[in-house]
């Protein structure tokens, strides 16, 4: 039988006021494949209005919506066209304050995506830009550069885009932009003093309306070098790379300057907060997107990327609170997200997948500071196989089909029923097909089995905000048995994640919670246990 919380239910001890992001669970809304409120087989606000009861009893404090914005949808809503309005798909600005309004009213927090580094081809800047022509005040807001060789029909330099293929594109009068990612998303040009003004305008906007904080896209990509020189030939990475040194196209000392000004509008409204997407994986210069005039919280990967063995594991950890040691900010952890594979599907998948990712969750919330949840890890939803045909990630696109990029981790969230669409829409079609057989994994199913993931997640959220042994940002390493892991919160939590061949003795002390069956006196593997002692 797994362990049920044993402590009697106490007022929360999470912070409600300033730095009430620090010990926050956020929960990732990938906007497209939450809910779908209009029955056209696409998520949207008003679908993930209706589901807003269902993340409060699930227990997290926060959400973060990815990008709702108008868009060609050329990377799903990545390549915004106005950041100050609403995508007629996802719904009206009417919708939203609803939304925000019912979210406040539930007590969740809302923080949306700010998607600061490129637009849409579509951005009447960009427009401006291509009718302007050479040398205009509209192209300096963008990367236009002459081409290289005797008629310029080379890119300006060798930068490949993260997406595949060059990160130039040529225009009709022969000068050329930069994308880091799609064609369709034309990076812009920090330096440019309308470009910052823009950002800040658009926070405000936002802010006024009463949005608790942002999300922010590539934000170790604002900058780029002076001259725009060649990097290091590297091979088209896809987002799988780690953009390490030589990589001229991110983590440019430049980026900080923008991180200021996002804070001081930030500073001008209280207890606001903005996560930065910042894959840098070298702990010090991470650790300067969060001096005290820069970002609050900074994604750690280190999780995400780490496979399921107690060195990796470990040094993840050790790592991602290395970066954020002598800095204000706590770590932020992340198991999934909507550009990687889930978590259960690089454990191994099935049941073995499933087993891992029921421990991982208990190690992901019993770590000190933020966790970022993403829309189905709470169901156990792995990633699916899809047909060439229902691909539609640039990715799979700009690589010419050398790369499947990122649908897998994207498919829409099943809510009830035994076929397809599983109450994600009314409607028959949904954007990305569901596959067959996921009956048991719907929410609704899960809610009334007592040893299902989503129970698992329900208890462990409840306990991490109501019990004082969550207390306190410090961890203690503890002896363990070879193979597994353990340490000790300030509040007194002891997690141990037994990630050995073998069952291991459950400790002395008061079990919490388990994601497996202990009431032999034995930790079986890949299992990990709460207790005080
Ligand atoms: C971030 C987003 C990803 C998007 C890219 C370009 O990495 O998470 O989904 O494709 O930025 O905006």
């Amino acid at each position: 039988m797994t362990a049920e919380p044993t402590t009697a239910a106490r007022p929360s001890t999470r912070r409600s006021g300033p730095g009430w992001w620090r010990d926050a669970v956020f929960y990732q809304v990938y906007i497209r494949s939450f809910a779908d409120g209009n029955g056209d087989g696409v998520g949207d606000l008003a679908g993930l209005r209706a589901r807003l009861p269902y993340l409060r009893d699930l227990g997290v404090d926060a959400l973060w919506i990815t990008p709702f914005y108008p868009s060609p949808m050329a990377d799903h809503g990545y390549d915004v066209a106005d950041p100050r309005d609403v995508e007629p798909l996802f719904g009206n600005l009417p919708e939203f304050d609803a939304l925000l309004a019912e979210a406040h009213d539930l007590g969740l927090r809302v923080t949306i995506d700010l998607v600061p580094n490129h637009t849409s081809h579509q951005h009447e800047w960009f427009r401006a830009a291509l009718a302007a022509g050479p040398g205009s005040p509209e192209r300096a807001r963008y990367l236009f550069r002459d081409g290289r060789g005797p008629d310029g029909s080379e890119p300006p330099n060798n930068w490949p885009s993260v997406f595949g293929g060059p990160a130039w594109t040529r225009v009709p009068d022969g000068q050329w932009y930069l994308h880091i990612f799609a064609p369709e998303q034309p990076d812009l040009d920090f330096t440019d003093p309308e470009v910052v003004a823009d950002l800040e305008a658009t926070m405000r906007f936002w802010l006024d309306r009463g949005v608790d904080g942002f999300r922010i896209d590539v934000a170790h990509g604002m900058a780029k070098p002076a001259g725009l020189p060649d990097m290091l030939p590297m091979e088209d990475t896809g987002l799988l790379d780690d953009h390490g040194p030589g990589d001229e196209r991110f983590d440019q000392d430049g980026v900080h300057d923008v991180h200021r000004r996002i804070r001081a509008v930030l500073d001008e409204y209280p207890d606001r907060m903005a996560v930065g997407e910042v894959w840098v994986s070298d702990d010090d210069r991470l650790a300067l997107y969060l001096r005290p005039d820069e970002l609050q919280l900074a994604f750690n990967f280190k999780l995400l990327t780490a496979e399921w063995t107690p060195a990796a594991l470990r040094d993840a950890i050790v790592h991602s609170l290395a970066a954020v040691d002598g800095t204000p900010a706590p770590a932020c952890w992340v198991l999934s997200n909507h550009d990687r594979p889930r978590h259960v599907t690089r454990y191994g998948g099935g049941e073995l997948g499933t087993r891992r990712a029921r421990a991982a969750a208990l190690l992901q919330l019993a770590l000190p500071g933020a966790a970022y949840l993403y829309n189905g890890d709470e169901l156990g939803m792995p990633d699916v196989d899809l047909p060439d045909e229902a691909l539609q990630d640039p990715i799979w696109f700009r690589s010419g089909g050398a790369e499947r990029g990122r649908d897998a981790c994207r498919i829409p969230v099943p809510w009830s029923g035994s076929e397809p669409p599983y109450g994600f829409t009314t409607g028959t079609g949904t954007w990305l097909p569901m596959p067959e057989g996921w009956a048991e994994l719907t929410a609704e199913a899960q809610e009334s089995r007592p040893g299902s993931i989503q129970s698992l997640y329900r208890a462990a959220l409840a306990l991490r905000a109501s019990s004082p042994a969550f207390e306190g940002e410090g961890l203690a390493w503890l002896p363990s048995p070879d193979g597994c892991l353990a340490f000790r919160r300030d509040g007194g939590l002891v997690c141990l994640v037994n990630l050995s061949g073998a069952a291991v003795p459950v400790p002395e002390g008061t079990v919490l919670l388990a994601s497996g069956d202990v009431s032999g006196g034995q930790l079986p593997p890949d299992t990990a246990l709460w207790l005080v002692a």
